[in-house]
């Protein structure tokens, strides 16, 4: 949500542009750079994809500092007059903020009453202005003090014609920095970063990061040198970029991602928490939000069978805000594939503020709800980079499986049996997902038929109603189609009002005891005029049938949901949507 990017080195601005593509995925509503040119700071920026930045900017800037942004907008609408970087108003400073700065209209008042003139609706603006109104003939004084007066979650770069260093401000929202001779990084995003650093650092919060010709400095708000220390980075963490869809690309990663997860959990010493503690709790939350919410709704169905406390995944922003009860005896997993969004972090806060054990399920290890934790766990899906959730959804199952697996054992409430058997399926299915890759093209069929759908309906029953969850939330949001997902059950008390011709339902059926119910409520939507979809290992009379391979029932979630993911995929294809940047939306949520 808001990328920033800011450099100091050879091809300041070819550098910053081509690491805005790359965090084009935190934001597609505008884009910018400011570059140091001689004693002057150009601006350049425009509303809409980055290409349109691409087309305006003359070729060839020279410059050694620059600062870029790409945005989603929260404080003022789509336009370029709204769109980062900002100068203050004597052109000495500019700026590029991720976050929100929650005093930003008593601020603006403020500096309104001492004549100041605001050229967006921004909340970002208000800094560049403070810049100016505290410049005291030392920038490192002035980066500081409106560091002092800047309330909420920030990540701002600056640049100004004062001197010849480049600064940052962090609080709350993502920051790293990294050095390769003598260029260094300022970057939202590890995994951009990692593409030319040698050597990165994760920022603190409530840091000043002074970067010049002598290095780095990292200092507190109140202008103490802090130590951060900087590390080597992973290959593995760095950002791609393909020909054609991330999403379609990130889908059909899914079986060597699950082979990698579970590899990955056992390497890292498996759950990690000492037996006795374990045995304390007395519930376990499941917390998360969107996708990652509905992959703990998925694990927690599992999970009932096996262990014999209450397991109850709640959405992140609801926690936060309800009197869910916590304390010592209770553990909080937290499931984020960015490990970035505002909500998980703060309901994470909150348990740990209250006692409880907090759990990061997450696939940026270096993320800030991993600091936020107790303990981490690595999902190992690599870097994802569609919008749409997928391939880190099944990877979050097979985590939280295994973690649920060794809670269960360590309660003794799951035999060594089972245990073996599930762990044992866990590596069947990357060729059950490769089987139903491989007949995608009949799933791009009956695509061609849901694309037409006034609504589409996902139900399911049971540990098949999560995946429904997450085949709806996959449609709707690429596709711009109304859906939403029931328990199968719950239909005839209020939505089979809606069944008619033009609607079609998809029904995920993967248990053998309750076919028949599912079979019954597939009859009744027919009936009423609605297409079934069927996905199942069974076949359904009047469905179009999607064939699951067989695989142990406690694993069907990871299997199930990915000719949802292609269907998803297909249907939104048809359409002429853009799939991997679908409206409105963006991959890394960090604001509440
Ligand atoms: C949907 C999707 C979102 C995210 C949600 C949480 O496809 O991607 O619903 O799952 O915003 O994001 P993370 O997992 O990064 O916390």
């Amino acid at each position: 949500m808001c990328g920033i990017f800011g450099m100091i080195g050879a091809n300041a601005v070819g550098n910053t542009l081509q690491a805005l593509k790359y965090l084009e995925y935190r934001g597609y509503d505008s884009a910018g750079v400011a570059a140091r040119v001689g004693d002057e700071i150009h601006i350049y920026k425009s509303a809409g994809r980055i290409q349109n930045l691409e087309r305006l900017l003359p070729k060839g800037v020279e410059s050694n500092i620059a600062i870029g942004h790409t945005r989603w907008a929260t404080h003022g609408a789509v336009s370029t007059e709204n769109a980062h970087p900002f100068y203050s108003p004597n052109k000495h400073f500019a700026v590029v903020h991720n976050g929100i700065i929650e005093n930003y209209l008593t601020l603006k008042s403020q500096l309104s009453a001492r004549g100041a003139k605001f050229s967006s609706q921004t909340d970002s603006e208000t800094v560049a202005h403070l810049l100016q109104s505290n410049y005291s003939g030392n920038v490192l004084g002035t980066v500081l003090a409106t560091a002092n007066s800047l309330v909420g979650s920030f990540a701002i770069a600056v640049t100004s014609t004062y001197d010849s260093n480049l600064y940052a401000i962090k609080n709350k929202s993502p920051l790293v920095v990294g050095v390769s001779g003598k260029c260094v990084y300022l970057c939202s995003d590890i995994r951009c970063v990692s593409h030319w650093a040698e050597k990165v650092a994760v920022t603190p919060d409530e840091t000043v990061v002074v970067v010049g010709d002598k290095g780095v400095y990292f200092f507190d708000f109140e202008g103490k040198m802090k130590e951060v220390s900087f590390f080597t980075t992973d290959a593995a963490e760095e950002m791609e970029q393909v020909d054609g869809d991330f999403m379609l690309k990130e889908i059909y990663e899914v079986p060597t991602k699950i082979r990698l997860a579970k590899e990955g959990y056992f390497k890292d010493g498996g759950l990690n928490i000492d037996s006795e503690t374990v045995r304390r709790f007395t519930r376990i939350y499941l917390i998360g939000c969107g996708t990652a919410y509905n992959s703990g709704l998925q694990i927690a169905a599992v999970a009932r069978k096996l262990i014999d406390i209450d397991i109850l995944p709640v959405i992140a922003s609801e926690f936060i805000y309800d009197s869910y009860p916590c304390g010592t005896d209770t553990l909080a997993l937290f499931i984020s594939q960015s490990g970035e969004t505002a909500d998980t972090i703060r309901a994470a806060e909150k348990v740990r503020k209250l006692g409880g054990y907090t759990y990061a399920v997450t696939n940026t290890k270096t993320s800030q709800l991993s600091f936020v934790c107790n303990k981490v766990a690595n999902i190992y899906a690599g870097g994802e980079f569609a919008v749409a959730s997928t391939k880190a959804y099944n990877c979050q199952l097979v985590t939280l499986l295994l973690l649920m697996l060794d809670i269960a054992r360590i309660r003794q409430t799951l035999d060594d049996k089972v245990y073996a058997e599930i762990v044992d399926g866990l590596d069947a299915l990357p060729m059950a997902i490769e089987q139903i890759l491989s007949n995608s093209y009949e799933i791009a069929t009956i695509a061609e038929k849901v694309k037409d759908s006034s609504a589409v309906f996902y139900i399911g029953r049971t540990c098949d109603y999560p995946t429904a969850c997450e085949g709806s939330l996959k449609l709707k949001e690429i596709s711009y189609i109304h859906s939403e997902a029931y328990p199968a059950g719950e239909l005839k008390h209020g939505t089979l009002a809606l069944m008619e011709k033009g609607v079609t339902v998809v029904a995920i059926s993967t248990d053998g005891e309750l076919k028949e119910k599912m079979s019954s409520s597939m009859n009744e939507v027919a009936t009423r005029g609605a297409d079934v979809v069927s996905v199942s290992p069974y076949t359904f009379q009047d469905a179009l049938c999607i064939t699951l391979p067989k695989v142990h029932t406690a694993l069907y979630g990871i299997v199930s949901v990915v000719p949802l993911q292609l269907l998803a995929y297909y249907v939104a294809k048809r359409l002429g949507r853009d799939v991997d940047k679908p409206r409105n939306l963006a991959k890394s949520v960090t604001v509440e």
